[in-house]
């Protein structure tokens, strides 16, 4: 594994700013060897049934259809976490006192701005890890960050977040928070998330703390709403991952043979993302050496978004020794977020 940094000279930015950034790649410097190679590509595509991994839904184009996602009226999770985030970051970052704040998936880190403003307005020190896949995307988001907050020091980490937990460095500040917002956790199966909470357990202190942010459980027609928008935004995001394994290794997909069907399992408390094949055919991805046969109707499980039990979530923190210290959550209970803490 290759650990290298990006030092001032390679960005032109102002001293003012660079000296305040360091970035650290944990990927192979030449980039995205699992990602080029596309075994788990191969392997979702010969299982029964077919799954994708759905980090492939996520190239710039994808990123850029996210964002619109967030904007949607159907879609409450953004805006309801951002909502109990402005209502009770003071809190939040009053019981943790001065830390080092660890961001998971940290993408354009538009929701942490409103816990650095408040560690800003309380006179803390401020140290943000981000930490992210993209390092395209973290770089830019940390030199908007230091343009706007004159006394922030950002230290990225480029890279998967096991491998990035293994690699922080004591912090240099009172306590340590690690935050994991925006329910990403709800793509991870049960045993992923048991993997990570073990990983952060590993990477916390005693008394250091765990802000997860989790969608919650509520009726099926708000779900399904939410993740089949009347624009078709969702719709073009899942689609999207076609073009983009298309690109990537060298395939034929054709989109307009597949449609995008979502839907809430209530016996998994899970929404799907599907794709659907329109008829019986073959695709090819070259570079793979890969054919695959679609029967009509058959579909590729893209995506999948756990909706989370209050209790349960807290039960499962607890059991790796992180104990909700407090817990944060909107009128309808739609969402919220949880303040856990390492306990001995
Ligand atoms: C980024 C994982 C939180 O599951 O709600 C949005 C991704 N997929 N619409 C989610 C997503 C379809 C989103 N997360």
């Amino acid at each position: 594994m290759s650990v290298y940094k990006v030092t001032s000279s390679d960005i032109n930015y102002p001293d003012s700013i660079t000296q305040r950034l360091q970035v650290q790649h944990l990927l192979e410097p030449t980039g995205t060897v699992s990602i080029t190679t596309g075994s788990d590509v191969i392997k979702g595509l010969t299982q029964t049934p077919k799954t994708l991994p759905f980090k492939y839904l996520y190239d710039d184009r994808g990123s850029e259809l996210f964002e619109q996602i967030c904007e949607l009226p159907e879609y409450y999770p953004t805006r309801t976490e951002t909502k109990i985030l402005q209502e009770y970051a003071s809190e939040i970052v009053r019981t943790t006192g001065a830390s080092e704040l660890v961001e998971l998936g940290s993408g354009s880190s538009t929701k942490t701005r409103i816990l650095l403003d408040t560690y800003q307005e309380l006179g803390y020190p401020m140290s943000y890890l981000p930490i992210d896949v993209s390092g395209g995307m973290l770089e830019a988001s940390a030199i908007q960050l230091l343009q706007d907050y004159s006394c922030l020091k950002v230290h990225g980490l480029v890279g998967i977040y096991e491998q990035a937990l293994s690699h922080l460095q004591p912090t240099q500040l009172p306590t340590r928070t690690i935050a994991f917002v925006g329910s990403s956790l709800g793509n991870m199966s049960s045993q992923e998330c048991e993997r990570l909470f073990c990983q952060i357990t590993g990477a916390l202190q005693v008394g250091e703390y765990f802000l997860l942010g989790v969608d919650l459980q509520k009726p099926k027609e708000i779900l399904d709403g939410a993740y089949d928008d009347t624009q078709g935004v969702t719709a073009a995001f899942n689609l999207n991952m076609l073009e983009h394994l298309n690109r990537r290794f060298e395939g034929n997909f054709d989109t307009t043979q597949f449609s995008h069907w979502a839907f809430y399992n209530e016996t998994e408390q899970q929404v799907e993302m599907h794709l659907k094949s329109a008829i019986a055919q073959t695709v090819q991805l070259q570079s793979l050496s890969l054919k695959v046969n679609f029967t009509p109707g058959e579909t590729i499980r893209t995506e999948i978004s756990r909706k989370f039990d209050l209790c349960g979530i807290q039960q499962d923190l607890q059991a790796h020794q992180l104990i909700p210290q407090q817990v944060w959550t909107d009128e309808n209970q739609w969402f919220a977020l949880i303040l856990s803490r390492l306990c001995s």
